[in-house]
């Protein structure tokens, strides 16, 4: 692809992905690679710029991550980030320690001073807050670098070497505590290593057509549709580059949402596309019925699933390419840990080995989430897909505790439709990470449970305001049969999870 490219050279630290998606929000493509990425490769990918990465290591230890000096002799600016810029000091002749109790130690909101003459805070207020976290401080910077910013505790804050295009900063410009911390990667981006601003999901959406096009010829192509934010937006480029040779197999196993299959299908009615959707409810349910264990149904539902697929994809005949919506954070190597570790994700577990197909096609993989949000947009996907919350593979199979019936699971999507309705009526779904009802195993009785989290792994339960519950509970009491009691779970994970089973 023709655009700019900036590395994030990973080192370990938390925030990592933060940094990259923070000079994608600039409009500037960048991808994240491990510190132990060969130089040859990492100037093979030209990059405009290079950012290293904070990390929880001391750059004096022994062990610790290291990065080539000759990648400071290339002619490419370098923002280093907390251990990032430590480890620039270090590598270029200054001195690192750590810092003495109440010397220079910094952690959590610090008053910081910048000066504007340096390009990376042009045009910013000369004071902020600036978000800390380090347990060493340069004690001698390296020749040719000066002082750009300090706190009250630490003289250093910032350096800079505006003719080499060296800058370091040991706090995080990537979370929002700092302010106008975006505003300094932009000033990196584009005072510093000249950006351009190429990065742009109309461009992506054209390029990716284009190539999908070339590479596909006149084969055709198969893709599992879950419904999922992912799987749509994959099917909608797919659609988008070689629709008439596309076939799309929506298996609905009668475990959605309210009305979510018939969403599904009219957001690609647009599209002249082989559109297949497979009404198995039935079949799932009788395969589930009188299955208690939540492990051995998401087995049940797994298989099953595969077993639809595998039967249409018969029916189609070879197929060339599968279709897979894998997107970048499932792709991203760690910097950090004895061996980098890449994760393998599959949209439906295990389709490949079943499938026959000569190469697997991922349109996703360079993509956040947001971007492929963006990217279904600029589709034309409707919003309601868009922005679908997580919904797991298993559905509501695992909302129904215990024993499944069809009745049990259209009393649930009756109360979890008037939980979502009420929820967007008070605007409150923009402040929610996800949201559902329960149908517990206590006669009629309803839970719902709505969560905070960035990542799923750890979650807040949300303060929704009383007012809102009351409505909600209100109108499930008085219009879904069979529903009599609501309970709202206030547990957060840990110790509990999200979802009930
Ligand atoms: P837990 O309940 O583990 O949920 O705290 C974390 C996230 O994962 C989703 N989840 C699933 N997703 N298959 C999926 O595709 C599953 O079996 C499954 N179980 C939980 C859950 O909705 C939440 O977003």
């Amino acid at each position: 692809m023709s655009h700019q490219t900036v590395i994030v050279l990973d080192f370990g630290g938390q925030y990592n992905q933060l940094i990259a998606r923070r000079v994608r929000e600039c409009q500037v493509y960048c991808e994240v690679k491990p510190y132990t990425t060969p130089l040859e490769e990492l100037r093979a990918m030209e990059p405009i710029g290079i950012i290293f990465t904070g990390g929880p290591n001391s750059v004096y230890e022994e062990s610790s991550p290291k990065v080539d000096p000759a990648i400071f002799t290339w002619g490419v600016p370098i923002l280093g980030i907390c251990y990032g810029c430590q480890l620039m000091a270090h590598t270029l002749g200054g001195c690192v320690t750590a810092a003495q109790e109440d010397t220079a130690r910094e952690y959590g909101r610090t008053p910081t001073f910048y000066d504007g003459g340096c390009p990376l805070f042009k045009g910013l207020p000369g004071q902020g807050i600036s978000w800390m976290s380090h347990g060493d401080y340069m004690a001698k910077v390296p020749q040719g670098f000066s002082l750009v910013a300090h706190s009250q505790a630490c003289p250093n804050v910032a350096i800079a070497d505006v003719e080499r295009g060296f800058y370091g900063v040991q706090f995080h410009p990537e979370v929002n505590h700092t302010e106008h911390g975006v505003d300094m990667i932009r000033n990196f981006l584009y005072e510093v290593c000249h950006a351009v601003g190429d990065w742009t999901m109309e461009d992506y959406k054209n390029t990716a057509i284009r190539q999908i096009r070339e590479k596909v010829g006149d084969g055709k192509v198969l893709l599992a549709l879950s419904g999922g934010v992912d799987s749509s937006v994959a099917a909608a480029l797919l659609a988008e580059a070689v629709g008439s040779q596309l076939t799309c197999v929506f298996v609905d196993h009668g475990l959605m949402r309210k009305d979510e299959g018939d969403e599904v299908e009219a957001a690609f009615s647009k599209w002249d596309i082989h559109f297949v959707r497979v009404d198995a409810e039935s079949r799932f349910l009788v395969r589930l019925a009188g299955v208690q264990e939540p492990e051995v149904k998401r087995h049940i539902i797994g298989e099953e699933f595969i077993r639809v697929f595998e039967e249409e994809a018969k029916k189609i005949g070879q197929v060339d390419y599968l279709v897979q919506g894998t997107i970048y954070p499932d792709v991203i190597e760690s910097g950090a840990g004895d061996a980098a570790v890449i994760k393998s994700h599959h949209n439906v577990g295990g389709l490949p080995d079943y499938v026959d197909f000569k190469e697997i096609i991922e349109p996703l993989r360079l993509l956040f989430k947001d971007e492929v949000r963006q990217l279904g947009r600029e589709l034309g996907l409707p919003e309601y897909l868009v922005m679908r919350q997580p919904f797991p593979g298993p559905g509501l199979a695992i909302r129904v505790m215990g024993d499944l019936t069809k009745e049990k699971l259209d009393t649930l999507r009756e109360a979890d439709f008037i939980f979502r309705d009420e929820i967007a009526k008070a605007g409150e779904d923009k402040n929610l990470s996800q949201y559902f009802a329960v149908l517990t195993n206590t006669r009629s009785v309803l839970a719902l449970r709505a969560v905070n989290t960035t990542d799923f792994m750890t979650a807040d339960w949300s303060r929704i305001p009383y007012d809102v519950l009351d409505k909600i509970s209100t109108r499930i009491v008085n219009e879904v049969k069979g529903v009599n009691r609501i309970v709202y779970d206030i547990t957060s994970k840990p110790p509990a999870t999200i979802e009930w089973e």
